[in-house]
């Protein structure tokens, strides 16, 4: 089967993608984590690299990697923070798929957590993880960034507010208190916004296919500007 296009719309293209939940550690055997299961930014993954470009995927997940595709691994924010800023610069688009915890410990403890005795509350004290979309977003230059927005409601508003505070060009908006939508699932449903346009309401569908789509879209805005 021909994998790539050998010319295909994003040849040339620099693509850093992230995926998966973020991981915060508790102590050596217990961490913070949540639901993402890493398909969305494996199949953005995979679009890309079947459009030709040049794709780093910096993930968290363990997931079978798409033909082609460069791979870091990582666990918590602040190193998928450090992946991506240390190539920003030579970056082209990036997709911002992974779930980041906005949370981490203060201080993780070294040694496993004993159990106290009579302690019936536990409180875990947490710090603000850096927004990393939005600290790309600031010092962007020439990249194209897309990032996505879970929401549970007011999708739309909320969707809106994170497109414009963090600068980004494409906001893939996810409700992800409907079926079949987001997290773990092999379809999503989003809608799309971008800062001079009305938001578009894409179907239910495959990731993959979303994930071709979108990038198909992003090649046809690169390829409007570069006239
Ligand atoms: N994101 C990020 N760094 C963070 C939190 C989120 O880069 N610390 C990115 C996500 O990868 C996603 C986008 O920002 O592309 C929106 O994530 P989301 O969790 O929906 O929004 P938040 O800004 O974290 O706001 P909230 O969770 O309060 O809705
Ligand atoms: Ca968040």
């Amino acid at each position: 089967i021909a994998l790539y296009q050998q010319d295909g719309r994003l040849k040339g293209k620099r693509v850093m993608i992230s995926a998966g939940g973020t991981v915060e550690e508790i102590d050596p055997v217990r961490y913070i984590s949540n639901r993402s299961s890493g398909k969305m930014g494996y199949a953005f993954a995979q679009a890309a690299a079947e459009a030709g470009a040049q794709v780093t995927l910096i993930t968290t997940s363990l997931r079978s990697v798409p033909a082609g595709v460069n791979v870091i691994q990582v666990a918590s924010a602040r190193e998928m923070q450090t992946a991506l800023t240390e190539r920003f610069e030579v970056t082209d688009i990036v997709v911002m798929a992974a779930a980041v915890s906005d949370y981490r410990l203060a201080e993780p403890a070294s040694q496993k957590m004993k159990k106290q005795p009579n302690q019936e509350h536990l409180v875990l004290d947490l710090v603000e993880n850096p927004d990393i979309l939005a600290d790309l977003g600031a010092q962007k230059t020439h990249q194209y960034l897309i990032g996505f927005a879970a929401e549970t409601e007011d999708l739309i508003e909320h969707a809106h507010e994170k497109l414009i505070k963090k600068n980004v060009d494409l906001l893939l908006a996810n409700d992800v208190s409907k079926p079949n939508v987001g997290f773990g699932h092999d379809t999503n449903q989003v809608t799309v916004l971008s800062p001079n346009a009305e938001p578009i309401v894409l179907p239910l569908q495959d990731k993959l296919a979303l994930a071709r789509e979108i990038l198909n879209q992003v090649a046809d805005q690169i390829a409007e500007e570069d006239k």
